[in-house]
């Protein structure tokens, strides 16, 4: 695993988004896997910026997004597919025919996440999937103890989870308790992943999945076990660490090319 240790939220959004340009830069069609939530937005205001400025196009990229609420409209505020047009979609040239999200709102949810997977192996499969991180360890909606030879399917959130994500709905109750989410399976199969990670909240998932166990436990332990994965963290996520010195030390000694 690489890791990226930086003191601010700025400049780990600022790796995130070089990573996400190298790939796609060295690609002439690119298969982007993206994640919602708070922690990858810094990134996103990033690459408009590179897509405003001129450096960066999406106009040869397709994105699979990682997750969807179940039962929420892509017009309801809070549904991911909302999100990804009002942070990223929205303000880049990406064509909108290649953007996909799983279908919470399918009338046949089982037909629907077969169909996703299809449609990422038809794609040719992810070069670069953006993940962040639950407290509890999970990756998507990979809640603690879900197989790890999962495919994109119909999950129950945690209370944990269904806690955590309340902040983004009026009432606890308001959460949905059903999520579609790519399996971890799916995740794993990806050439590339880039997990991104802030605060103290976060520390003991980060310490879990770097150098705990590989535990269905901590899903994304799992990690460990992907040949090509590159982590960004903050100070305050980091501190957990037992071997944070180190992972400073192998990244001021990294080659030209090995350096994002
Ligand atoms: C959410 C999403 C995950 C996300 C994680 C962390 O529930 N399903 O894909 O990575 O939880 O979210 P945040 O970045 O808001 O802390």
């Amino acid at each position: 695993m690489e890791i990226l240790i930086r003191d601010s939220l700025e400049s780990g959004a600022k790796v995130g988004a070089r990573v996400v340009k190298k790939i796609i830069k060295s690609n002439n069609r690119t298969v982007l896997g993206l994640a919602t939530g708070d922690t990858p937005l810094r990134m996103y205001h990033e690459l408009i910026r590179m897509n405003e400025s001129g450096e960066l196009s999406f106009k040869n990229c397709t994105t699979f997004n990682l997750d969807e609420y179940v039962g929420l409209s892509r017009e309801d505020e809070r549904s991911y597919f909302y999100y990804m047009m009002s942070n990223l979609f929205g303000h880049v040239d990406i064509d909108k025919k290649n953007v996909y999200l799983p279908d919470g709102n399918a009338e046949d949810l089982r037909e629907a996440c077969r169909k996703y997977e299809q449609q990422i192996k038809d794609a040719g499969g992810i070069d670069l999937q953006v993940l962040g991180i639950g407290g509890n360890g999970h990756i998507g909606f990979n809640e603690p103890t879900g197989s790890f030879t999962s495919r994109t399917w119909v999950k129950i959130l945690s209370e944990q989870t269904i806690q955590d994500n309340s902040m983004y709905f009026d009432k606890q109750e308001e959460v949905p308790r059903h999520v579609v989410t790519m399996g971890i399976a799916t995740i794993m199969e990806s050439r590339h992943c880039l997990l991104l990670a802030n605060g103290a909240k976060k520390a003991d998932a980060i310490r879990k999945m770097i150098e705990g166990p590989i535990s269905a436990s901590c899903p994304a332990s799992i990690l460990q076990m992907h040949p090509r994965v590159t982590i960004v963290l903050d100070e305050e996520a980091a501190y957990l660490l037992t071997f944070k010195d180190h992972y400073k030390w192998v990244e001021k000694n990294k080659l030209d090319w090995q350096q994002f």
